[in-house]
């Protein structure tokens, strides 16, 4: 038997699928290092180099090893097999011989390097797999409407993963499956349009909502004011000042409690079954006091069966029940229009501005691009028409007010996605979809005979009502509701979506 020790011994890993393995991982160490270092020391790097960095090189480089070791094993059991060739033995560590002490350092070192880069690796792939930018940029053109809603938003600042994953090693993990679901629906085109909501799995919102919100701590009412303009030839403007008793409190904490949140939220617990996905329609609702009362609800309108509502699960309310556009907020035309007024970016001067840009603004478009297009062909059109001696003097501000309408499109609605205000509507409120009055409408009753109100007092007060200029001169106090035009109707026993649809055509 020859001397070991004299012997050049043939490496496992000497085989064409170990070294290709190797190759792999030497390529894409070399090829990520540089790039990973310029992602560290560069802020405003692109969300593609992020993937490319932290997943595909990571991945690339672990497949690599993989391979080489699949071919050592390989190797392995070949040489086992064929009896001429010899089996390398384990190598004899000599700490004496300074050749051997320099190598043991040397793949010390090597591993500890190796360990360190997979640590920073891994946490800034976790990191920047939690970070806006790859939940809001990545798949660009899926994410457009709901990212360029939430940079708009109150919430511009909170990450996406705040609200939909929360803190906890469970939901990150529940949320990288579904994730991983999500990249495969994206790349084979499986996902809706527009993206279906409620979201089944949310997480509650006691673990997210409520660690930054403390509905506890809520108190009073928010006085509040809505601006509105007519769709008249003058487009005139009529301000409703409302106080919305917000509410909340603990009596512990020093706060008197009442209002929205306390009544609705805090002192009862609330179910509720639905008859559709969306959960629009609200035949049956359930409420639990603090004190063990229950009161159950059916609507004399549309009722449900004994046996349907057996088979049902109810849910119960909690914060985007009520706030389920917090950060996603499709404005209607109508209100983006009077908020563009009241903000300077429309010109009121413009005759019928109002409804001819309600009227653009709900075309039927099939991209973005045609929208853009048939607003800046649509509004110079109608005043060279219907204005021809305005259509000249006014033609700056007539492009300007182009401009504008563009803008909101471009914010608010998304016909590549089929996304805006029809499709997700804003449960907060009840002009423009029923929101509250899904429930508050005066016709959900228990078998002994209380009623969900629809009392307007029970969730507001109006305190001014009118047009601006004259609401200066009042004194303000609590009134009864007055709707700015007489519509031959008494509009308070109606639902005001029945005639509000968030657009022209009213
Ligand atoms: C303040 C909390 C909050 C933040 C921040 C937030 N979301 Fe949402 N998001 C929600 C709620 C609430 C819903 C609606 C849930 C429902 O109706 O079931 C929602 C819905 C969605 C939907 C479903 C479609 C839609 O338009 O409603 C998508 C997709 C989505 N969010 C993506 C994102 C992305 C991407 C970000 C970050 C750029 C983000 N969200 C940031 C709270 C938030
Ligand atoms: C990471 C903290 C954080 C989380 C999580 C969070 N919010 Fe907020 N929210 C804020 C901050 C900060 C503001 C105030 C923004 C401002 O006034 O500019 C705010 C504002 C609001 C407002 C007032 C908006 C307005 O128009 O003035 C509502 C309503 C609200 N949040 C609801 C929610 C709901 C519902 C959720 C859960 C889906 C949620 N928030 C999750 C931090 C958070
Ligand atoms: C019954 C429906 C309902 C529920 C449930 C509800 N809210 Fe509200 N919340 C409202 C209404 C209505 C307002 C007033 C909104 C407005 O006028 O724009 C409001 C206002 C707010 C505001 C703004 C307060 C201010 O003073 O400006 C925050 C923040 C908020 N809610 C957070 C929450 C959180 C967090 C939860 C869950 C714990 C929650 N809400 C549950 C209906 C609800
Ligand atoms: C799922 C059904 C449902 C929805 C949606 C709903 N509510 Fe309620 N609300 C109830 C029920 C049930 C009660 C009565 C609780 C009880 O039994 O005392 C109630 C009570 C209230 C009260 C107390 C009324 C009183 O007589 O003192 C207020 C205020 C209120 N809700 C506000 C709102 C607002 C604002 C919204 C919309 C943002 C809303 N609710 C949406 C079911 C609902
Ligand atoms: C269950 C509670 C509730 C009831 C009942 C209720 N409202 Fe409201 N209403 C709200 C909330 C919440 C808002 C605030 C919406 C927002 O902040 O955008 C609101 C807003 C309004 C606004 C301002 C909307 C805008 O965009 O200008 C008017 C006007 C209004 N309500 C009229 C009425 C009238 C009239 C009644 C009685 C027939 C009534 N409301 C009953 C909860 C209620
Ligand atoms: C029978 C149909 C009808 C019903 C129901 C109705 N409205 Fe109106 N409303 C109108 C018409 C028509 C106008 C005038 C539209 C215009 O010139 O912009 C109008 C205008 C308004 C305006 C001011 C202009 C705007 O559209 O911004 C407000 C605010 C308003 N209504 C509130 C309400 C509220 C709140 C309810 C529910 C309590 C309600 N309306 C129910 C038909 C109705």
């Amino acid at each position: 038997m020859p001397d070991a020790s004299m012997r050049k011994w043939r490496s496992y890993l000497r085989n064409s699928l170990s070294i290709a393995g190797l190759f792999i991982t030497l390529v894409s160490t070399v090829v990520g290092l540089p790039l990973m270092f310029f992602d560290i020391i560069t802020d405003k790097a692109n969300p593609y180099a992020g993937i490319f960095i932290y997943s595909v090189l990571p991945g690339l480089a672990a497949f690599g090893v993989f391979m080489a070791l699949a071919g050592a094993y390989y190797e392995r059991r070949r040489r086992l097999r064929s009896p001429g060739e010899p089996l390398p033995p384990l190598p004899t560590i000599d700490l004496n011989d300074p050749s051997q002490r320099l190598t043991l350092v040397g793949s010390f070192a090597g591993i500890l390097v190796i360990l360190v880069l997979l640590s920073i690796t891994s946490y800034r792939g976790y990191n920047f797999s939690d970070s806006v930018r790859f939940c809001g940029e990545v798949c660009h053109g899926v994410m457009k409407p709901e990212y360029t809603a939430y940079q708009n938003s109150p919430h511009a600042r909170v990450a996406c993963v705040a609200c939909h994953v929360g803190p906890g090693a469970g939901w990150y993990l529940r949320s990288k499956l579904s994730g991983a679901y999500q990249i495969y629906s994206v790349t084979f085109h499986k996902y809706h349009r527009p993206i279906e909501t409620p979201i089944k799995n949310l997480r509650p919102a006691p673990e997210t909502c409520e660690q930054c919100h403390w509905p506890a701590k809520f108190f009073g009412a928010q006085q509040k004011t809505f601006s509105h303009y007519l769709a008249d030839e003058k487009n005139s403007p009529w301000q409703i000042q409302t106080l919305i008793k917000i509410g909340g409190g603990e009596a512990k904490a020093g706060a008197a409690a009442g209002g929205i949140h306390w009544h609705m939220y805090l002192n009862n617990d609330i179910y509720y079954v639905a008859s559709d996905p969306q959960r629009e329609t609200i035949p049956y609702v359930k409420s639990v006091g603090k004190d063990g009362r229950v009161t159950e609800y059916m609507s004399t309108e549309n009722p449900l069966t004994p046996e349907q509502l057996a088979k049902s699960i109810p849910r119960k309310v909690d914060c985007v029940d009520c706030h389920n556009r917090p950060s996603h907020i499709y404005w209607a035309p109508d209100r983006s229009m009077d908020l563009a007024f009241e903000t300077g970016r429309l010109d009121p001067s413009l005759p019928y501005l109002k409804r001819e840009g309600m009227r653009l603004l709900s075309g039927d478009y099939k991209t973005e691009a045609e929208a853009l297009a048939a607003i800046a062909k649509g509004l110079p059109e109608f005043y060279a028409k219907t204005y021809p001696a305005l259509a000249h003097p006014q033609a700056a501000l007539i492009g300007e007010a182009v401009r504008s309408i563009q803008a909101i499109f471009s914010a608010t609605i998304f016909p590549e996605m089929k996304t805006d205000w029809r499709a997700h509507p804003n449960h907060i409120g009840h002009l423009n979809s029923d929101g509250c009055f899904r429930c508050h409408d005066g016709l959900h009753k228990s078998a002994d005979g209380k009623v969900i109100t629809n009392d307007c007092g029970a969730c507001h007060t109006f305190l001014a009502q009118g047009k601006p200029a004259d609401l200066a001169k009042m004194k303000l106090q609590a009134q009864p509701f007055k709707h700015p035009v007489d519509v031959g109707v008494d509009v308070t026993t109606m639902k005001c979506d029945t005639c509000h649809t968030g657009t022209i055509g009213l």
